[in-house]
């Protein structure tokens, strides 16, 4: 049975602050696949609207995703409620430039029919240098179009350079593949985000794929776990990063129930027990591995 959150009050999720100061909620409804489908359009504007009625506020895209399809998914969904979203958008890498990331900014901004975004990333990094892609978001943010800016998938190495350089020392957060299955972060990046008071936006947080035959909610502590709380997989696999300092998490989900279960997991709490078994069953990092992206 999965704990629902049934409060339609527009209660916020827990949020934390940024480097900026500003503050940004800790579970967020994630929209990879959104877009795609014009049959699932309806289903997935709902599932959005329901999401940010139960205070799940922060939405996550990226110009990519369906190809500016889920943009626009977005902006249907948010019409006339803007002032409650925390938006986020990413910039492909070849569109990073000076010049490409105002511009792909502009055409993301359009079709989410809004005027500004609340945090802007680079999706990950290519061959556009660091510097131009920086001094880009930096003029963004001067004329306002974005509040803040960040990166994704970088890793350790990639964070000590962005950081060296001109508007480096802004970046928001770093938003990485990170779940009980996938903990190779913990070994170097989370720490030293922490360190800088730089939350991590924990992207894939239940790594479930309709395709896989056995995935991460299928492993039997977790079940376990979960049926001892009244809970389910997804629940305690969220729960587990809520609990964590400077984690931010973004499921996806289309499914209603899923949006409902999803929010419930903040009302979880997991107990020292539980968090030693989850590590048991699914081991921290022992060495450094390569960041893993998906
Ligand atoms: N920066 C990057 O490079 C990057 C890469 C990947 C993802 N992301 C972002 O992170 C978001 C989340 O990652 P993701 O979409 O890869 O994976 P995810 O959120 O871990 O998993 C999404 C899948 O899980 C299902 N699901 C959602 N809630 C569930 C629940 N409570 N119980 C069982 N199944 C549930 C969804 O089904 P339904 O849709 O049917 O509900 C969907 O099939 C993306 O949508 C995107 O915004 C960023």
């Amino acid at each position: 049975m999965p704990r629902e959150h049934s409060d339609r009050g527009g209660q916020k999720a827990r949020s934390l602050r940024l480097p900026s100061g500003r503050s940004i909620p800790v579970l967020g409804q994630g929209t990879w696949g959104m877009g795609e489908d014009p049959a699932e359009r309806e289903t997935e504007i709902a599932a959005l609207r329901l999401g940010l009625d139960l205070g799940m506020t922060l939405i996550d895209t990226a110009e990519m995703y369906g190809e500016g399809g889920a943009e626009e998914v977005i902006g249907e969904a948010i019409a006339g409620r803007r002032a409650e979203v925390f938006l986020v958008s990413k910039v492909y890498p070849h569109n990073a430039t000076r010049r490409g990331a105002v511009e792909a900014c502009g055409r993301s901004l359009r079709r989410l029919g809004t005027d500004y975004l609340d945090l802007y990333l680079l999706h990950w990094r290519e061959s556009v240098p660091l510097a131009e892609t920086l001094a880009a978001f930096q003029s963004l943010k001067r004329a306002g179009r974005i509040l803040d800016y960040g990166v994704s998938n970088f890793d350790q190495s990639d964070m000590e350079e962005a950081i060296a350089l001109p508007g480096g020392d802004e970046l928001a957060t770093d938003q990485v593949l990170y779940n009980l299955k996938r903990r190779g972060v913990e070994w170097d990046l989370l720490p030293w985000c922490r360190e800088r008071g730089i939350p991590i936006m924990a992207y894939s947080p239940i790594e479930h794929s309709p395709r896989e035959q056995r995935g991460m909610l299928d492993h039997p502590q977790l079940k376990l776990i979960a049926s001892q709380h009244r809970a389910t997989p997804a629940q305690v696999a969220l729960a587990w990063l809520l609990q964590q300092e400077g984690i931010v998490a973004i499921p996806k989900a289309g499914n209603p129930a899923h949006v409902r279960e999803n929010r419930g997991a903040l009302d979880l709490t997991l107990t020292d027990e539980d968090l030693r078994e989850l590590d048991r069953a699914f081991p921290p990092p022992r060495r450094k591995v390569p960041l893993a992206v998906r």
